[in-house]
């Protein structure tokens, strides 16, 4: 078994002007597991989510990701079209709010298929074979393939997010509080739905929530974050049972008594 991480950052530092958003973070993403970021707003998760995923530059150290044939790439000094590839075809990233990561006035059996037009599939039946298969698979009615995305609620937009970012077959997708702003009942189910998806189709998850829970449901490994920095990481069950730094003990405490 190759256990050589899929993705490592190496004390990632991100400053913005005055704001040191995250600080000296390292932390390392396998293949097939589900990796946590938790902590308070504005700890930095954000941040270092688009930093893991090529889209923020870090002021201080690297993000290394080994591709399917095992090569290293340092992804902030690739090329832009180097990174597109990859960010295309390897990576997906799943947007908190569906309309940063859909575009609403098209299909949403458009916006499935559209990556996969970008990786150069032009087969029109494809693209719409493609598009009724991961519409199923997230659980949606494949009939409304040709329906605008704007006509779908907001936890079946998370859907068809999911179903886009799907498509292409990443080996690393990226959540971004993928239920944030959902119905209870609705995050549950999605919930669900992408803990099913990660381990059938053995996609690595990189997930940011401030929801211990959903770490609890979802998550092999943890990192805990408070202003900008990793406080604590290890494996799920251990750090919210046994919690080592003072912030996860609050954060833990906390959720106890919610
Ligand atoms: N583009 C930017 N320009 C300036 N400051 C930024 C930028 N992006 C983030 N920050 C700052 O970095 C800090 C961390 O923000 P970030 O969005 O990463 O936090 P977060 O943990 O994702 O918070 P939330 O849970 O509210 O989404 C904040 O102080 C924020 O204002
Ligand atoms: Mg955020």
């Amino acid at each position: 078994m190759d256990d050589r991480p899929l993705m490592s950052a190496d004390s990632v530092t991100c400053r913005f002007r005055g704001t040191t958003a995250c600080r000296d973070v390292s932390l390392d993403v396998y293949a097939g597991e589900v990796l946590g970021i938790v902590g308070e707003s504005g700890a930095g998760k954000s941040t270092l989510l688009h930093c893991l995923a090529g889209a923020v530059q870090p002021s201080e150290g690297t993000v290394t990701y080994a591709d399917a044939k095992g090569h290293d790439h340092a992804i902030h000094g690739l090329s832009e079209s180097a990174l597109r590839q990859l960010s295309r075809g390897d990576w997906g990233f799943v947007h908190q709010s569906p309309y940063d990561g859909l575009r609403p006035h098209i299909s949403a059996g458009g916006n499935v298929a559209e990556p996969l037009l970008r990786c150069g599939e032009t087969r029109y039946a494809s693209l719409r074979a493609a598009a009724r298969h991961w519409l199923a698979e997230v659980e949606l009615d494949p009939e409304r393939l040709d329906d605008p995305v704007r006509t779908f609620s907001g936890g079946m937009q998370q859907r068809v997010q999911l179903a886009r970012n799907l498509v292409t077959q990443p080996r690393l997708l990226f959540l971004d509080e993928p239920t944030g702003g959902l119905d209870v009942s609705v995050q549950a189910r999605l919930l669900d739905l992408i803990r099913q998806l990660a381990s059938e189709l053995e996609v690595a998850v990189v997930l940011v929530t401030h929801d211990l829970a959903v770490v609890r449901l979802l998550a092999h490994r943890l990192a805990v974050m408070r202003q900008g920095e990793v406080v604590e990481q290890g494996v799920t069950d251990q750090v919210l049972d046994d919690p080592q730094a003072p912030y996860s003990q609050l954060l833990v405490a906390s959720e106890l008594r919610s």
